[in-house]
């Protein structure tokens, strides 16, 4: 999950004087921002600074944010002719150069104290923004053209598919030790149509990924799904909070870990409660094996210091 962002003081510092897309391009400056929530707390795993949306940045459709909050890409993409003009998936370790070079940073800075987490978007994740625009509240576009033209969103989907290959190849021989894949947008897809639109394609990349090598797999909006996500030949599922963990765990295949899913508002209220409510997620989890903790989705710009430390200290004393 996001660990680094605007609940830092240190990040908000080094945000104002470089900007975020200069901080994901700078190798020393990502590698900074990936250590600064790791200088802080005692956490088990690093993850990369960067962002998902480099890779339709690599294809050619770059992104900033809007001032009011969300993403907004340079155009969208508005049928076969545009998804043809994109640039080819082989441009893709040059043109991101930068993160494998941020990796290897992380990884001889790390060595072998904490885990090293790459990552990146799941395609149907990725399409969304680029068929879009930008973020959406209803997803009417890529949703058009999943189903009036199939052809043209299977050519972009295989697309994003053979470029998250590659990019997650060059970022294991750059030292991460497991790769995240965020479905962020999953549960946005009709029940279903979730295999067609996003499912299969991350089956694809977990497939041609070396094998054994641990992919965790993170969906929102996905509880449905979960059973099919634990037979892509990810090692772990990441949750959102919406799920009752427990659950999850009782109904997932016990050859996969589960992964989350603390509600990241706790955070935003009181380090009491943020002590009290990891207390009672780890309580639910008690003797049942592969659970991961953390948090069931991205820290919040509000989040306070002092819950953060309140939640790792009641993980760490967990007995
Ligand atoms: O701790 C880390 O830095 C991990 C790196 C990381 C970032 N983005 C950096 C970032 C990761 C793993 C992501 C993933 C990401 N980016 C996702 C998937 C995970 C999820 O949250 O569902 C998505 C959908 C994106 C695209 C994106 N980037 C969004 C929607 C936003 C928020 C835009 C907004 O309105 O604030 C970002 C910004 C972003 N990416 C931040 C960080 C640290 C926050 C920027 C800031 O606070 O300055």
């Amino acid at each position: 999950m996001r660990q680094a962002g605007r609940y830092l003081p240190e990040y908000r510092a080094l945000k104002a004087e470089h900007g975020f897309l200069k901080m994901v391009r700078t190798p020393e400056l990502a590698a900074e921002v990936s250590l600064q929530p790791t200088r802080r707390f005692a956490l088990d795993a690093t993850i990369l600074f960067s962002d998902i949306l480099v890779i339709p940045e690599a294809l050619g459709v770059g992104y900033t944010f809007r001032d009011e909050g969300g993403i907004a890409m340079e155009r969208r993409l508005q049928g076969r002719a545009d998804i043809e003009g994109l640039a080819p998936e082989s441009a893709v370790p040059e043109r991101l150069a930068y993160v494998g070079q941020a990796l290897s940073l992380l990884r001889s800075e790390i060595a072998g104290a904490r885990a090293l987490l790459g990552f990146g978007g799941s395609p149907w994740t990725l399409a969304t923004y680029m068929v879009e625009g930008g973020s959406s509240e209803d997803f009417a576009r890529v949703k058009a053209l999943f189903y009036e033209d199939r052809p043209a969103f299977d050519l972009l989907l295989g697309k994003l598919t053979r470029s998250l290959i590659t990019y997650f190849k060059m970022q294991i021989q750059s030292g991460a030790d497991a790769i995240q894949i965020f479905d962020s947008w999953g549960g946005a897809v009709a029940g279903p149509d979730y295999e067609a639109a996003s499912l299969r394609w991350i089956r694809e990349i977990v497939a041609a990924l070396p094998e054994g090598f641990p992919v965790i797999l993170f969906g929102k909006g996905t509880g449905a799904h979960l059973v099919d996500q634990a037979f892509t030949g990810a090692r772990v599922l990441s949750v959102d909070w919406s799920n009752d963990l427990s659950i999850v765990r009782r109904n997932v295949p016990d050859n996969v870990a589960v992964q989350g899913n603390l509600d990241p508002a706790i955070l935003n209220t009181t380090p009491a409660i943020a002590r009290r409510e990891a207390q009672r997620l780890l309580e639910s989890m008690r003797g049942s094996a592969g659970h991961i903790f953390n948090l069931g989705h991205g820290i919040l710009p509000g989040a306070k210091v002092e819950c953060v430390e309140a939640l790792v200290d009641a993980v760490t004393s967990w007995k």
